[in-house]
C-alpha cells in the first residue's frame, strides 16, 4: 500500500480538489484507493476502501502532530500552490516543514496556472529554487469548477479538456515516484 499527501499551510490552493482528483485517477486506473479527509470539506470526506493498494490523504493547513504523522507515513509528498507572490511564502515554509520530516519525493502542482504575467514570473521564480522532484502544471479550469459542483471527476465531465490531461500527468508522476505501477491505456 502506497500513502499519498497533499499538504500547503496555505488555504484555497487545491489540496481537497487535488486528492478527489488522484482518488478518480487511481480508480479509472482500476486500483483501490481510499481518501481520507482530515479537513471539514464535503469534497474531501473520506472515502474508504478494505485493502486499498493506495491511500490519499488531504490534509488541513494546519500543522500539527497529527499532520506531522502523516507526512512520516508518506511515499509521496505532494505540494499544490497557486501562482501568485503572496503564496511563494507559504509554499517555502511548507517546503521546509516538509523537507524537516522526510526526504521522500515531493511533488510541486502548480495549480489554476493562467496565462497572466504574475503566473509567468511566478513560474521563473519557481524554475530558480530548486524544490521538489517533479513539478505538474494544472490549469485554472472551469471544467474543475464545473466538475466539484457536479460531484464527479474532471475526466468524467470534459474528457478531451487540459484540465483533464494536466491531472493525468500528476496522477502519473505521483504513481512513477511512489512506484505505483498503473495500466496504461484504459482512459
Ligand atoms: N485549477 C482550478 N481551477 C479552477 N478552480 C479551482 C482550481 N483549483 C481549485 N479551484 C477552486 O478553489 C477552491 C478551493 O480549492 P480547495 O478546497 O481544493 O483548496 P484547499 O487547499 O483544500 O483549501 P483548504 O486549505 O481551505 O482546505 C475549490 O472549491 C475550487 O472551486
Ligand atoms: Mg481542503
Amino acid at each position: 500500500m502506497k500513502t499519498i499527501s497533499l499538504v500547503c499551510e496555505k488555504g484555497g490552493v487545491g489540496k481537497s480538489m487535488l486528492a478527489g482528483e488522484l482518488r478518480y485517477y487511481f480508480e479509472r486506473h482500476n486500483l483501490a484507493c481510499s481518501l481520507y479527509g482530515l479537513d471539514a470539506q464535503y469534497r474531501s470526506a473520506s472515502h474508504t476502501v478494505p485493502d486499498p493498494d493506495v491511500v490519499v490523504v488531504d490534509t488541513p493547513g494546519r500543522f500539527d502532530v497529527k499532520l506531522k504523522g502523516v507526512i512520516e507515513r508518506s511515499d509521496v509528498v505532494v505540494i499544490p500552490v497557486r501562482p501568485t507572490p503572496s503564496d511563494a511564502e507559504p509554499f517555502l515554509r511548507t517546503v521546509d516543514l516538509v523537507s524537516s520530516i522526510t526526504d521522500v519525493p515531493i511533488v510541486v502542482c502548480v495549480n489554476g496556472m493562467n496565462t497572466f504575467k504574475m503566473a509567468t514570473s511566478f513560474m521563473d521564480w519557481l524554475s530558480k529554487q530548486d524544490i521538489g522532484d517533479e513539478t505538474v502544471c494544472v490549469p485554472q479550469s472551469e471544467a474543475i469548477v464545473q466538475a466539484l459542483g457536479e460531484e464527479r471527476s474532471v475526466y468524467g465531465h470534459d474528457r478531451l479538456g487540459h484540465a483533464t490531461d494536466a491531472l493525468e500527468t500528476l496522477g502519473d508522476t505521483v504513481s512513477d515516484l511512489a512506484g505505483i505501477s498503473v495500466t496504461v491505456g484504459v482512459w
